[in-house]
């Protein structure tokens, strides 16, 4: 078996250079004597006239290094992440691919101090409340105001979308990625790299693959079985670069089944190149471990943020053999083929003055239409004759837009709290209690301590942090991470004698290179929901809770507290005004769960395998949970949950009628229909999903899995639409991995429409009468561990 791997692999990777040498040697030939410049010449001219030294330079760092010494600075690397391309190798026309991070927005450097005629950039609401939407129109008019930013702030391409698989509830950069779902993924990704590249800049799918986790996220090893890894975790990927064709991926940091992704020949050559015809760029996630050599030979084309010991690796690797020059050369290709297709080559001359208005009235619709309801008990909402709130909670006078690292937006304009959008929709805080709680944030800012989160020694230590008081670098940190503020049951009647609604506010903010995406309320949070509800209760007063959280959040402890749960995830610079627009009616919530919020941190499958062994720095992380990630296990094993995936209230009702199969026995394809119609006295959107439950004949199966979701329009009471979705082969196929192939078992399968997952209105059946091979494919990636995985019920 390994002798095969190893004589398929050889093939690929002969072939490649074969190919690669024989076209290379004819262009050299008709190479004429005047200096070629990429745009001008062919790219292979380009690279024919390049220096070892200098191809190394440009495949490590994008050129930094050949910058950094033109400037005679050896030392001083030059900020790749910076706007503008600059020239790399002036006489044959290269410069850098200019890069900027995302999702959540164009993450570009911040307003240096004082400055004037700074650009900003918008931050939208973070891509797990965009999946909420479930709205792939709205995900790719988002894409298109990056698309739109990006090139009018002079970028060629971003570092997004996010698009690893919510896998565990407590990875910090879950905000950043989607959904637990692949389909939901890979659809979203697609929608927004689809609105972005219609602008001609690039956008990067990261991080490939399985980075589900950040402890050790540079080192770990996670152990998929072949099944997992082709249903769950790369599926949202392979869906994403089928559909929308991205200029780069970027390989995660860890490991996967024995290997750095970065340095898979399987991963990246057999599987995206080969099987998904994939024609883009491979780069690195920036300074990731491992060998320069390994990741050229194993189709890594640019490695990010690159140091001198990559650059030397590969001279060396030149020097004795490891690595043959026609490689690089290949990294070359790809690199040059991609700046060539940047907008500054095509001579676009930048205006830095993007849409910002426009893209500040799509953030706010976005988050509105990604918020989800999730109690709303006696019509608590919308409010209707309650002008006057009280506010509690100091993160609804300091929104949380977005998460931290580089997820994050340094270069936003604004953020509207709760506060400030209340206001603006006519709604009235005692101003006594605004400036209470402005106090307290301001004491917060001006004391500078370091919240309780990172206050124990490894924290410290990994954050450089020395005595009480936190780095510069905890600017966005600081009020969301620290201690909710105490307030007394008198200050609280106080309140509650001068409104006519309570509000809470709950916050956590989360991010890269923590496991902070699920951490549970605080006593003082449980206080202030218990005292709050109490007191406005007996005045026979409403309390809603609004979340301002990063993803999936704990929610049993006290949601029997509240009348309305809204949550409102951390929604971009205009969240204020989303949550005012939903409070108030003038929007109708339609999100609807991209996770299920399990009842316990303990229920969710991965809890005991997350996040590997040893768990303070695992080395391994067995997944255990096999393909039952998320509502695939819930569902299966019959486990209950706070709020199943799918799941979302509404100020309205929905009636699902009509469906309809275009035939009872499978042939090639499946067109089914199903009207919804507004039942009740608002007008509202509905997302309605599909879920396949397949017969379990040969190898086992969740319950059900999404096959199709689509989202109405916005329905006017009274007014119905029709709904369409195609079923084909591969949505009913399994991956069998003693066959590599994914295969559809013969027998019955029933289609359920579904308002959520648990929540199904409408069934049909349909009958495939044979099993069908749907595809075959390369017999690879094997885990290098023997796996004891879930294996159906
Ligand atoms: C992150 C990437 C990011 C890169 C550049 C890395 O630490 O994992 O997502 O694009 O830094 O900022």
């Amino acid at each position: 078996m390994i002798l095969r791997r190893f004589f398929h692999l050889t093939i690929v990777l002969v072939a490649t250079v074969f190919s690669f040498q024989s076209c290379f040697e004819k262009e050299q030939n008709q190479q004429s004597d005047k200096t070629p410049e990429l745009g001008k010449s062919s790219i292979r001219e380009v690279i024919a006239a390049m220096k070892p030294e200098e191809k190394i330079g440009v495949i490590v760092g994008d050129g930094k290094f050949i910058i950094a010494r033109a400037n005679a600075d050896k030392n001083k690397e030059v900020p790749i992440a910076n706007r503008n391309s600059k020239p790399v190798i002036p006489r044959l026309g290269i410069k850098t691919t200019a890069l900027t991070d995302g999702p959540s927005g164009i993450n570009k450097p911040p307003a240096p101090e004082g400055a004037k005629d700074y650009t900003y950039t918008t931050a939208f609401p973070t891509p797990n409340c965009v999946a909420a939407s479930w709205n792939l129109e709205l995900a790719e008019e988002i894409g298109k105001a990056y698309g739109n930013e990006l090139l009018e702030y002079d970028y060629d391409l971003a570092l997004m979308p996010g698009m690893n698989l919510h896998r565990d509830p407590r990875c910090g950069r879950n905000f950043e990625y989607y959904s637990e779902d692949p389909l939901l993924t890979g659809k979203m990704a697609a929608a927004v790299v689809n609105g972005l590249q219609s602008y001609g800049v690039g956008a990067t799918l990261k991080h490939f693959v399985a980075n589900n986790q950040e402890t050790n996220r540079r080192n770990y090893n996670a152990v998929i079985s072949r099944r997992a890894l082709r249903e769950q975790y790369l599926r949202g990927f392979e869906i994403a670069v089928k559909e929308s064709n991205p200029w780069a991926i970027m390989t995660s940091y860890n490991r996967m089944n024995g290997f750095y992704t970065a340095e898979n020949p399987e991963l990246m050559r057999e599987l995206v190149r080969d099987e998904w015809n994939y024609t883009g760029l491979f780069m690195t996630d920036f300074d990731g471990y491992g060998d320069a050599v390994a990741k050229v030979r194993a189709g890594s084309n640019m490695l990010m943020g690159g140091n001198m010991q990559e650059f030397n690796e590969l001279k060396e690797g030149l020097k004795n053999k490891t690595i043959d020059e026609s490689m690089l050369d290949e990294c070359l290709v790809y690199n040059l083929e991609m700046k060539l297709k940047s907008p500054g080559m095509k001579g676009y001359k930048p205006s830095f003055k993007p849409d910002l208005d426009a893209h500040a009235q799509l953030a706010r619709e976005a988050a509105a239409e990604g918020m989800v309801l999730l109690k709303n008990e006696d019509n608590a909402l919308p409010l209707k004759n309650e002008k006057k709130i009280a506010l509690f909670g100091k993160i609804g006078y300091h929104l949380i837009p977005f998460g931290t690292g580089s997820g994050g937006v340094r270069s936003y304009y604004h953020r509207v709290s709760v506060n400030d959008g209340l206001n603006a929709a006519g709604f009235e805080v005692p101003e006594a209690m605004q400036q209470e709680y402005r106090d307290y944030i301001q004491k917060i800012i001006r004391e500078n301590l370091v919240p309780p989160y990172f206050d124990n020694p490894k924290m410290r230590k990994d954050n450089g942090i020395k005595g009480n008081h936190a780095p510069p670098h905890f600017r966005n940190r600081l009020v969301a991470f620290s201690r909710e503020k105490v307030m007394t049951r008198q200050a609280i009647k106080k309140y509650e004698a001068q409104t006519d609604v309570a509000v809470i506010t709950l916050g956590r903010s989360a991010g890269e290179n923590y496991e902070n995406g699920y951490l549970p309320i605080t006593e003082r949070e449980l206080d202030l929901v218990r005292n709050v509800s109490e007191i406005f209760h007996a005045a026979g007063k409403k309390v809603i809770v609004v979340l301002n959280v990063a993803s999936v959040w704990g929610t049993v402890n006290w949601r029997d507290y509240a009348d309305a749960i809204l949550l409102a995830w951390l929604p971009g610079q205009e969240g204020g005004h989303a949550v005012a627009d939903i409070l108030k009616g003038a929007v109708n919530p339609s999100g609807k769960l991209p996770d299920s919020f399990p009842m316990r941190i303990e229920d969710v499958p991965s809890y005991k395998s997350f996040p590997g062994i040893p768990p303070e720095n695992p080395y391994n992380s067995f997944y255990e949970d096999g393909i039952y990630v998320g509502y695939r296990y819930y569902n299966t094993f019959d486990v209950p949950t706070a709020y199943e995936f799918g799941y979302g209230l509404s100020y309205t009702t929905f009636e699902y009628a009509d469906l309809k199969l275009s035939a009872t026995k499978f042939t090639d394809k499946i067109e089914v229909t199903v009207t919804v119609k507004n039942t009740g006295n608002v007008a509202g959107k509905e997302v309605v999903q599909l879920y396949l439950a397949a017969p379990a004949t040969n190898i086992h199966k969740p319950v059900h899995e999404l096959k199709g979701f689509a989202k109405t329009k916005l329905l006017q009471p009274g007014e119905s639409e029709q709904l369409a979705f195609e079923i084909d082969k591969h949505a009913l196929a399994s991956f069998w991995s003693g066959k590599s192939a994914w295969i559809a078992d013969k027998g019955d399968y029933e289609v359920q429409i579904g308002a959520s997952s648990k929540d199904i209105r409408l069934k049909a059946i349909f009958n495939l009468p044979e099993d069908i091979v749907v595809e075959k494919v390369n017999d690879i990636l094997y885990p290098n561990f023997n796996l004891k995985e879930l294996t159906g019920k």
